[in-house]
């Protein structure tokens, strides 16, 4: 699907939907993303807005539709919160952290202004859901994967895509209640927003 589609993203909950049925929907993994370099001044209204409805619309609007099946799963299990019982893990980036991005950073890497504006948002909207929705049981976690060799990391990554999705997998496993609403490294480390 488009998750800049309201439409699509409604058609994929409706599959989602036949097949978990009364289980409903463990974990979500938002791992959309998309990134165009363009800097300062360069930038235009129709890049941030660009990025703004891919890396940040898009992952709440699509949290917002498969929520009633998270929850769905969540009230099957009692307890804490983590990720067999039901979670939203979006995958951020280090990229939207502001304290990280100091006078020591390289220049380069300002050019994906809308990318990581985007991302900055993205951690936000998502601890403003965490906090909204403590009580429902569902986990929500953003997590940067690390820089990987992908379309977005280019072939500079330091990591590989295996390396990178284990390593958030094996993280995603031992998240609890303690993480709600985080922004964390690929290994659970904290990345300061
Ligand atoms: N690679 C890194 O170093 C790095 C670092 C930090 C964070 N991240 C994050 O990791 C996640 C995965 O990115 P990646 O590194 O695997 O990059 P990637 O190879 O470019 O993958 C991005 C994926 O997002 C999809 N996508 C883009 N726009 C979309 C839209 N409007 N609707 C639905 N899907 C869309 C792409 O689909 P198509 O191929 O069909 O366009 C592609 O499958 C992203 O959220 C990214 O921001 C990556």
């Amino acid at each position: 699907m488009d998750i800049r589609q309201a439409a699509q993203i409604e058609a994929a909950r409706k599959i989602i939907e036949d097949i978990v049925g009364d289980k409903g929907l463990n974990l979500l993994i938002n791992n959309e993303g998309a990134m165009r370099r363009l800097g300062f001044p360069e930038i235009t209204e129709e890049d941030l807005l660009f990025h703004f409805s891919t890396n940040t619309v898009g992952p709440v609007m699509v949290l917002k539709t498969m929520l009633p099946l998270l929850q769905r799963a969540a009230d099957r299990k009692s307890g804490g919160m983590n990720a067999s019982r039901a979670a939203a893990l979006n995958i951020s980036s280090m990229a939207g952290s502001i304290e990280q991005l100091t006078e020591q950073t390289p220049k380069e890497f300002l050019e994906s202004m809308g990318y990581r504006t985007s991302k900055t948002a993205l951690n936000m909207a998502m601890r403003v859901v965490a906090l909204t929705i403590k009580e429902k049981g569902i986990l929500v976690v953003n997590m940067c994967p690390g820089w990987v060799k992908t379309d977005i990391g280019s072939e500079r990554g330091q990591l590989e895509v295996t390396e990178s999705i284990s390593s958030v997998l094996k993280t995603l496993a031992q998240l609890d209640e303690s993480h709600h609403g985080t922004f964390l490294d690929r290994n659970g480390k904290t990345i300061p927003f």
